[in-house]
């Protein structure tokens, strides 16, 4: 059958599944199991969306680079010889190959191991060897892809006609990270780990804190009363909610005081790049994740001389999240590797003058959210079998969990827009 045939085939059941979704309970079944919908999710979201890859702090000198892999895409983040990011197809421009494996580290030129063509930084092709005398090195650099860095935080779009949604999103959103100066920090850890669960999954996962009783680590400093609506706090969570209370006065005040933007944005759903962004205050000590909620790094980010600043989280669809608190950030990207599998990268980054050993030590700074994404893989695995079990009927979101809810309208929405152009061309 031919290829356009089987394609319209396919988007018919696709329109069938989004038209069986209830607004306000989980997806079917096949959104989170089927290898169509899988590779759908990769054309109209990952492929025509602005996806988080990397913050410029992961590529801080010439020749420092990252690897980025989603689908059947690989990117290289890199940092050229003039100090500008570039984003790269890791395809050699001669027969394909990767160029580089995946990791991160620095290099002076890109050299592919096949035939060792040689790339600059910038994806220049400066050497190909025992080539024609007439070969135009100049015709097959690497492929360039299109990307925006917000405030540090670098997002790509691989359309061709990338949405121009992210210049009014970083409008509103980069005064809240000026402060913490993220150009001026560094890794002190990232930690790749794979979920056994649908992408989706993974982020639902993260857009409720329904569950975070299950997260005793987090809980130390996380008010998980977040996401509750006033009048639906449970009755085990009153005393929490009434610190919480308590703890955003005391943060509103200090931000008023010095200038940090701190009231929460809402357009999960509501526009091309749907976000959230809200500064809020921390349990305990209020200053950072930690068992007490005291700092975990002597030097704080940009300019700050005061740890307790609480946290400052963004949200983007579809596959990102971040904490900036005063002493350092964590940055979340979401990954599809495969249907049930999913690739999350944590990345703690701290102020570049902070010295490990010395200012931080690094299991003491990632212990929370190793302990907190440990268990959250846990349930994204246990939600993966369960929906892939005959037996799955979507279920009813409950009113805390209406960020989950925004994140499938958000989806089925871009999935309707893409099969629609696709209709239409
Ligand atoms: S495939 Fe890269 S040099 Fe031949
Ligand atoms: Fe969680």
């Amino acid at each position: 059958m031919p290829a356009t045939i089987v394609r319209a085939q396919d988007n018919v059941t696709t329109r069938r599944l989004i038209a069986e979704r209830k607004p306000g309970h989980s997806l079917p079944a096949p959104f989170y199991t089927s290898d169509e919908i899988f590779d759908l999710d990769l054309d109209a979201i990952f492929g025509q969306h602005w996806i988080f890859v990397a913050s410029e702090a992961e590529i801080r000198e010439p020749g420092d680079y990252v690897t980025v892999e989603f689908g059947k895409t690989s990117l290289l983040v890199i940092r050229d010889d003039d100090e500008n990011v570039q984003v790269l197809h890791n395809v050699c421009r001669h027969r394909g190959a990767r160029i580089l494996t995946p990791g991160s580290g620095s290099v002076g030129n890109l050299v592919c191991g096949y035939h060792q063509w040689t790339y600059k930084p910038d994806g220049t092709l400066i050497w190909a060897a025992s080539a024609a005398d007439d070969f135009d090195t100049s015709c097959h650099n690497l492929r360039k892809v299109t990307f925006r860095s917000i405030a540090g935080l670098i997002y790509v779009n691989l359309s061709d006609e990338p949405n121009d949604d992210i210049d009014e999103v970083a409008s509103l959103v980069e005064p809240y990270f000026e402060q913490h100066q993220l150009k001026r920090a560094k890794v002190a850890k990232q930690i790749d780990l794979i979920e056994l669960g649908n992408w989706k999954l993974t982020m639902e996962n993260n857009r409720e804190c329904y569950h975070c009783d299950m997260h005793p680590e987090l809980g130390c400093t996380y008010f998980i009363t977040w996401g509750y609506p006033e009048d639906a706090i449970p009755p085990h969570l009153q005393e929490t909610h009434e610190r919480y209370l308590s703890a955003e006065a005391e943060l509103e005040h200090k931000c008023v005081e010095r200038g940090l933007a701190y009231k929460g944005i809402e357009q999960l759903d509501t526009r091309t790049m749907g976000f959230r962004v809200q500064r809020e205050a921390l349990d305990g000590e209020g200053e950072s994740y930690s068992m007490t909620g005291a700092k975990l790094v002597n030097k704080l980010l940009g300019d700050f001389d005061d740890a307790k600043l609480g946290r400052l989280s963004m949200h983007t669809q579809p596959n990102f999240w971040c904490h900036f608190m005063a002493d350092h950030a964590i940055t979340f990207a979401v990954l599809p590797i495969a249907p049930g599998r999913t690739l999350v990268r944590t990345t703690w980054l701290v102020h570049e003058d902070a010295v490990e050993g010395v200012d931080y030590n690094v299991d003491d700074l990632t212990y929370v959210w190793r302990e907190t994404n440990a268990q959250d893989a846990a349930f994204v695995e246990l939600a993966q079998r369960g929906v892939t079990d005959p037996a799955y009927i979507p279920g009813p979101y409950v009113p805390s969990e209406y960020q989950v809810d925004a994140f499938c309208n958000w989806y089925i929405d871009k999935l309707n827009v893409h099969l629609d152009a696709e209709g239409a061309a």
